[in-house]
């Protein structure tokens, strides 16, 4: 059968409508959003290459829910057998009815390509090899040829859609050339300071840059802070990866609950600086990865990133 892509001719004569509502459920990223709708509205698959809570996820998410198709999820890893990705015949009928098309259980992958929807398969680089040969054949026919259950051929909407962490080093081969040669790529770094601000004020629901009341100065500024320090992280010469915006989104909920469970109004309140500290060790030790070479520890590394933030310079923690 052909490939030829139909409905993505269909997708292409609003694309410039679709795009403008698809980034409005993201924020920034326009650049990142741009590339990664033209490559999939060109009917080309994708690598998606960036550290985690880089917004990969939304921004696919935005792409397919304004498209309106199907978003299936795979981890890669070790146990990513190709039966899982493709499917299985269900045993039971099997010994009852013997194989058959009607009691084959799809996998992500075919049910992607009937569907018409993305494959996201996230950490790529940690599937079996036999796993990514299955998959290229399929990227590469659009078609796969399933035993005992027949041909399914892809609807011209499915895309497969991998992500990679640049920085993962864990038992992984780095992909094969004849990988990278089958996939675009997009590159997806952290995002500036005010981006994050506003991901932090979005996700959490504090802070608000015309906010008079006191309840909103002092989540502002714990909103201004939790980034601050979560991009300290990234920065820290003992960290091999420091926390994304999630920490930061984390930190700053905590952080505004602490302030209520304590009765902590103000954040020139001594006690604003401890229960922040607090607010960091919960919501970002978990999150950094420190240099095994370092001899040091995520706590350690955060009461640096607090002293050099509340106590060396306490003037540059004001917000703005
Ligand atoms: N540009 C953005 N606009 C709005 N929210 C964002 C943006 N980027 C990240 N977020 C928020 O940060 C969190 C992480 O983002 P997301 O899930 O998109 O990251 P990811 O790149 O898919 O991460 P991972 O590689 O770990 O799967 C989510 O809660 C999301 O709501
Ligand atoms: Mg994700």
């Amino acid at each position: 059968m052909s490939t030829a892509p139909n409905a993505v001719a269909d997708v292409d004569a609003g694309l410039t409508g679709v795009h403008e509502r698809i980034l409005s459920h993201v924020v920034g990223r326009e650049r990142e959003l741009e590339l990664t709708l033209a490559a999939v509205a060109a009917g080309r698959d994708i690598l998606l290459e960036g550290p985690p809570g880089t917004s990969k996820t939304t921004i696919l998410k935005a792409i397919t829910e304004e498209w309106g198709i199907p978003l299936f999820f795979v981890e890669g890893n070790a146990d990513l057998t190709p039966a899982k990705l493709v499917g299985h015949h269900n045993p039971a009928r099997v010994l009852r009815e013997d194989y058959s098309e009607e009691n084959f259980v799809p996998g992500p992958l075919v049910e992607a390509m009937q569907e018409g929807g993305f494959l996201y398969i996230e950490e790529l680089n940690r599937a079996p090899e036999d796993t990514m040969n299955t998959l290229l054949m399929a990227m590469g026919d659009r078609a796969i040829t399933v035993p005992r259950a027949g041909r399914v051929v892809a609807k011209p909407t499915f895309r497969v859609v991998a992500s990679m962490n640049p920085f993962d080093n864990v038992g992984t081969a780095r992909l094969s050339q004849s990988v990278h040669d089958r996939l675009n790529r997009v590159v997806i770094t952290y995002q500036d300071a005010p981006a994050e601000v506003r991901i932090v004020r979005l996700r959490s629901g504090l802070g608000d840059a015309e906010g008079e009341s006191s309840a909103n100065a002092l989540g502002e500024r714990i909103v201004q802070h939790a980034v601050a320090v979560t991009r300290a992280t990234r920065e820290h010469p003992d960290v091999r990866q420091g926390s994304s915006v999630r920490g930061a989104i984390d930190t700053a909920m905590i952080a505004a609950q602490l302030a209520s469970l304590r009765n902590v109004h103000e954040s020139d309140d001594d006690r604003y600086l401890e229960l922040f500290y607090d607010a960091m060790t919960v919501g970002l030790s978990g999150r950094i990865h420190v240099d095994e070479a370092a001899e040091t520890t995520p706590e350690r590394v955060l009461r640096e990133i607090w002293e050099d933030r509340f106590v060396l310079e306490p003037r540059t923690a004001a917000p703005g």
